[in-house]
C-alpha cells in the first residue's frame, strides 16, 4: 500500500514567546520537527509533506531532505485546511498518515501499529488522560464504536467528562480525502476546519474506524510552550538513558544524564552524574567516566579514566589513560595510550605518544611529544606569535622541568631535560641539561629593613 505522511507544522507556536518558529526549537540534538522527520521516514513511506506557515522559509533552510515536500498553509484556519493544503502531492497516494511536527515523541512503532490496524479504513490513535482538558474527546456508540470527535471547545458537561482523547494522530484512506475535506465547514466555536470532522463522513460511508494506543502516553505529547518543552526534554533523554542500559552501559543516574547526539560503548563502562555527551562519541571497553564531564565527538579508548570536570572535544584518548580532574582536550588533541593529563591542563592540536604525561596547570597546543615525555607542572608551548602558529617538537623520553615556555618553532630532543623555569626559544640537544635561568646568588650581610619608633 502506497503511504503518505502529511506533518502539520503551521500553527504560530505563540506560547513559546520565540523568535523561532516553535518546531525548530530543539529536543536533544535536534529541532522537534527533525524528531518527526526522522520518525516518518523509519516508515519507508512514498511521501512526506510537511505542511508549514509563515516563516516556512527558516524551517526549509534548518530542516533538509530532498525527499520532502512542502506546502504552505498562509493563514491557520484549522487541522483540515491544513491537511487540504497537501492534497496536491497525494495523487494516488492510498494510506495518509497524519503527524503534527510539535509532537516529536511518537514512535516508529506505534505509527506501523496504527497504520496496521487501519488498513483501507479510518485509523485514530487515543489515549486516556486523567485531565483530558483540552483536547478532543472521543465520542463512542452503545456497541463502542467510534462516532465522532467533539472539540473541548464545543462539547457538552456530558461529553467533557470523556477521559478518552484524540491524539491528532491519524490514518485516512487517501482516495476518499480530497471529497471529504472539500465538504468540511468552519461552524463551530473555533471557526476552524476541523480535520476531525471527517470521521462522521468515513462512519457515515460505512468504513471502519480503527483505534490504537501507544505505550507511553508521552508520546502523544505536544510542545507549546517552554515547560512542555523541558518536561519531553526530560523524557527523550530517559529513552535514551533507558536504551543505553539495556545495551550494557551504566549510568550512575540515567535522570542526570544527558545525550545530544549518538553515543557508541564497549563493556562496561560506566558513566557518572551530570555528565553532557554531544555529536558522535565513541567509547571502548572498561571506560569511566566522571562526573560533571562533557564529551563531543571524541573517541576514548578501552581502559581509559576521565575523572570530573573534563571537557574533550573532537579528540582522542587511547587505551589506559588517565585524564582529568579538570582537564581539557580541545579539537585534535591526540593521546596515544597510556598517558597522563591532569588538572587545569588544555591540549590542543597535539599528538601526544605512549606513556606521556602532561599533569599539572599546562598549555600543549601545536605540538607533537614523543613516548615517555614527561611535562612539568606550568609548561606552556608559545604556539603563537601574534600572527602565525608554530610547532613545538619534544622527543621520546625528554623532561620539561617546571614553569618552562617552549617558545615555538622549537625541538627538544630525545632525553633531553629542561631545567625549570626556562624560556627555549632554540633547540634543545638530545640527552643534555638544557636550561636559561640567571644564576642564583645570595647577598652577603644584607638587612631586612626595619620600622622607624
Ligand atoms: C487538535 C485536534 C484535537 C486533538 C488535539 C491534540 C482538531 C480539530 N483538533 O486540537 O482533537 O485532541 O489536536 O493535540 O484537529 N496546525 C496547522 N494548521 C492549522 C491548525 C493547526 O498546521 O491551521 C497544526 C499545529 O501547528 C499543530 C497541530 O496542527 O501542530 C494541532 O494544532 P493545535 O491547534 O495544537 O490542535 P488543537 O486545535 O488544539
Ligand atoms: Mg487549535
Amino acid at each position: 500500500m502506497t503511504l503518505g505522511i502529511v506533518i502539520l507544522a503551521a500553527g504560530q507556536g505563540t506560547r513559546m514567546k520565540s523568535r523561532l518558529p516553535k518546531v525548530l526549537h530543539r529536543l536533544g540534538d535536534r529541532p522537534l520537527l527533525q524528531h518527526v522527520i526522522d520518525t516518518a521516514r523509519a516508515l519507508q513511506p512514498t511521501r512526506i509533506i510537511v505542511v508549514h506557515g509563515h516563516g516556512g522559509d527558516q524551517v526549509r533552510e534548518t530542516i533538509m531532505g530532498d525527499d520532502l515536500y512542502w506546502a504552505e498553509q498562509a493563514e491557520q484556519l484549522g487541522t483540515g485546511h491544513a491537511v487540504a493544503q497537501a492534497l496536491p502531492h497525494l495523487a494516488g497516494i492510498e494510506q495518509v498518515l497524519v503527524l503534527y511536527g510539535d509532537v516529536p515523541l511518537i514512535r516508529t512503532e506505534t505509527l506501523q501499529g496504527l497504520l496496521d490496524v487501519a488498513g483501507n479504513g479510518f485509523g485514530l490513535l487515543t489515549v486516556n488522560l486523567e485531565d483530558p482538558t483540552g483536547y478532543g474527546r472521543i465520542c463512542r456508540d452503545s456497541a463502542g464504536r467510534v462516532e465522532r470527535i467533539i472539540e473541548q471547545k464545543d462539547a457538552t458537561p456530558q461529553q467533557l467528562t470523556i477521559h478518552e482523547v484524540n491524539t491528532g494522530i491519524m490514518v485516512l484512506p487517501g482516495h476518499r480525502l480530497a471529497d471529504w475535506l472539500g465538504r468540511l465547514g468552519n461552524d463551530n466555536a473555533q471557526s476552524e476546519y476541523y480535520l476531525t470532522d471527517v470521521l462522521p463522513m468515513a462512519v457515515a460511508e460505512g468504513l471502519s474506524v480503527a483505534v490504537a494506543q501507544p505505550t507511553d502516553p508521552v508520546e502523544a505529547e505536544g510542545v507549546n510552550d517552554r515547560a512542555q518543552l523541558a518536561a519531553l526534554e526530560r523524557a527523550w533523554q530517559r529513552r535514551q538513558a533507558d536504551a543505553l542500559m539495556r545495551g550494557g552501559l551504566t549510568l550512575r543516574d540515567p535522570a542526570r544524564f544527558d545525550l545530544r547526539g549518538t553515543l557508541r560503548h564497549g563493556m562496561d563502562c560506566e558513566i557518572d552524574i551530570d555528565v553532557l555527551i554531544e555529536g558522535e562519541v565513541e567509547l571502548g571497553e572498561g571506560v569511566r567516566i566522571g562526573p560533571h564531564c562533557v564529551l563531543r565527538d571524541c573517541r576514548i579508548d578501552d581502559g581509559v579514566e576521565v575523572q570530573a570536570h573534563c571537557v574533550i572535544e573532537q579528540a582522542r584518548i587511547g587505551s589506559g589513560s588517565r585524564v582529568g580532574p579538570f582537564s581539557r582536550l580541545r579539537p585534535g588533541a591526540e593521546l596515544a595510550g597510556g598517558n597522563h593529563v591532569g588538572n587545569f591542563v588544555e591540549i590542543k592540536n597535539a599528538t601526544i605518544g605512549e606513556g606521556s604525561k602532561v599533569n599539572h596547570l599546562s598549555y600543549v597546543g601545536d605540538a607533537e611529544l614523543g613516548c615517555g615525555v614527561n611535562v612539568g607542572a606550568g609548561t606552556i608551548t608559545c604556539n603563537y606569535d601574534g600572527a602565525n602558529k608554530h610547532r613545538t617538537l619534544i622527543g621520546d623520553r625528554a623532561f620539561i622541568g617546571s614553569n618552562t615556555a617552549l617558545v615555538a618553532p622549537v625541538t627538544v630532543g630525545k632525553g633531553a631535560t629542561i631545567g625549570a623555569g626556562s624560556v627555549i626559544s632554540k633547540d634543545a640537544p638530545e640527552e643534555r641539561l638544557t636550561l636559561t635561568r640567571a644564576r642564583q646568588t645570595t647577598i652577603e650581610g644584607w638587612k631586612r629593613p626595619e620600622k622607624k619608633s
